[in-house]
């Protein structure tokens, strides 16, 4: 897979033109869309999700060379994947894998925009008005912004299942109200038709990792807001689940309301770039079946991913399981009659959460079957687990880029 980025030194000029600032709820974004790939007709989607899964193999490819391209060694988890950097053959099919999603302004006077919520991802694109591909989704147009500047770099971004290519250009954008000045981001004049509406709903992606490993060389729009100190603190936090509704991102705070705040449980970031952290323990009716492994907190992928044999070791002996391998993803399915006595218990920071029946179980793999897909996965080229949507629905999150942790919390 290429990736490319011309990584030439950022001129990131702080603007000091008057920006309209458009009052939002404190921080507070409400998150409309649930979990969307799942459940068509009943069953899991498989080719949606081998396509998610195959774009997020593709993400981690991508982020792993920014940062090499950034602060000029390798990462340290990359390992794996870069002995196995080749085209893969998988069927890419045009599904709807956004997860997450919620508004944004970018420009004077602002312009609104549905952005998916990737934090397993640094950077921003959006559609420009020259897009050809775009149609359905809202586009940017800088020439209707007085705050808009055009960086003079043609720049492509690379997710897998799909590449979006066009010019970096710098704008205030506005994040639950907060303001990141002369933001750099990519304003796309291709979409691969995987982020074509309508099985792509939003307009563009919004990333929340670090600069470490952002493609643009640039930081999120987050780190942006950040470290302008406006933020009562440096975090953002989520809630996500598959209720629409339900799911809110605020920025700059918790919002005490949706999780017991005794429970709220810390663990540091072990290496910024992604948001990662140390799985003390993942276990299965009481017993340990992987310790201290390196995980990343994925908002951006919907189920639990990890190496083929934690897979394999969380899924052996569970009567009448199967599995099946696409696309280098072994999927693993369990009678949909007992999957709920199979469900998984995470520990952080010397905390277990548990992971609910109904968000392990994505479904019976197809129409009338009696087989359940279960939320774990195995991936043949990772050496970590991502933590995705599967677990994520089941806490709040905390991200804390101040005192560089993650915060898990029970649900209120
Ligand atoms: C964002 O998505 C929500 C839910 O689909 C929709 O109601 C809203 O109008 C969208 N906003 C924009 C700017 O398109
Ligand atoms: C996965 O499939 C292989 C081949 O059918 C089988 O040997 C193995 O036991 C299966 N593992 C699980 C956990 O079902």
């Amino acid at each position: 897979m290429k990736f490319s980025s011309p990584f030439a030194s950022l001129l990131a000029l702080v603007s000091i033109a008057a920006a309209v600032p458009k009052s939002r709820n404190d921080g507070v974004i409400r998150i409309p869309l649930a979990r969307k790939s799942a459940d068509v007709a009943g069953h899991v989607d498989m080719s949606a999700l081998s396509a998610h899964l195959f774009s997020v193999s593709n993400k981690y490819r991508q982020t792993f060379s920014a940062f090499e391209a950034n602060t000029g060694y390798a990462h340290p988890l990359s390992g794996k994947m870069r002995s196995s950097i080749r085209e893969r053959d998988v069927p890419l099919i045009n599904q709807g894998t956004e997860l997450w999603y919620g508004e944004i302004d970018v420009g004077t006077p602002p312009q609104t925009f549905n952005v998916s919520i990737d934090s397993g991802s640094t950077d921003l694109f959006l559609p420009s008005a020259s897009c050809l591909d775009c149609a359905g989704h809202k586009m940017y147009h800088a020439a209707a912004s007085s705050t808009a500047k055009d960086e003079g770099k043609f720049v492509s971004l690379s997710y897998g299942e799909g590449q979006v290519i066009g010019d970096e250009y710098s704008d205030d954008v506005f994040l639950g109200g907060y303001e990141a000045s002369s933001q750099i981001f990519l304003a796309a004049s291709e979409y691969s038709s995987n982020f074509a509406y309508p099985d792509f709903q939003p307009d563009g992606l919004l990333g929340f990792a670090f600069e470490e490993i952002s493609g643009l060389e640039a930081k999120s729009v987050f780190e942006t807001i950040s470290d302008s100190g406006v933020l009562p603190e440096r975090v953002f936090s989520v809630k996500l689940s598959s209720t629409a509704g339900e799911s809110e991102l605020s920025i700059g705070a918790t919002n005490p309301n949706l999780y017991i705040e005794d429970t709220l449980t810390y663990t540091a970031v072990t290496k910024e770039g992604y948001w990662q952290v140390n799985l003390e323990a993942v276990s299965r009716g009481g017993s340990t079946v992987a310790s201290n492994s390196v995980s990343i907190i994925d908002t951006g992928t919907t189920m639990i991913i990890t190496t083929d044999d934690a897979a394999e070791a969380y899924y052996q002996d569970i009567p009448g399981s199967s599995n099946s391998t696409q696309g280098g993803i072994t999927y693993y399915y369990i009678p949909c009659d007992t999957i709920g006595s199979y469900t998984p218990t995470f520990s952080f920071g010397g905390r277990s959460f548990g992971v609910s029946e109904e968000t392990f179980n994505l479904g019976p793999e197809s129409d009338g079957s009696s087989d359940c897909l279960g939320g774990i996965a195995g991936m043949s080229d990772l050496d970590f687990w991502v933590v995705g949507g599967v677990f994520l629905q089941n806490v709040y999150t905390v991200f804390d880029q101040g005192n560089t942790q993650v915060g898990f919390a029970e649900l209120a």
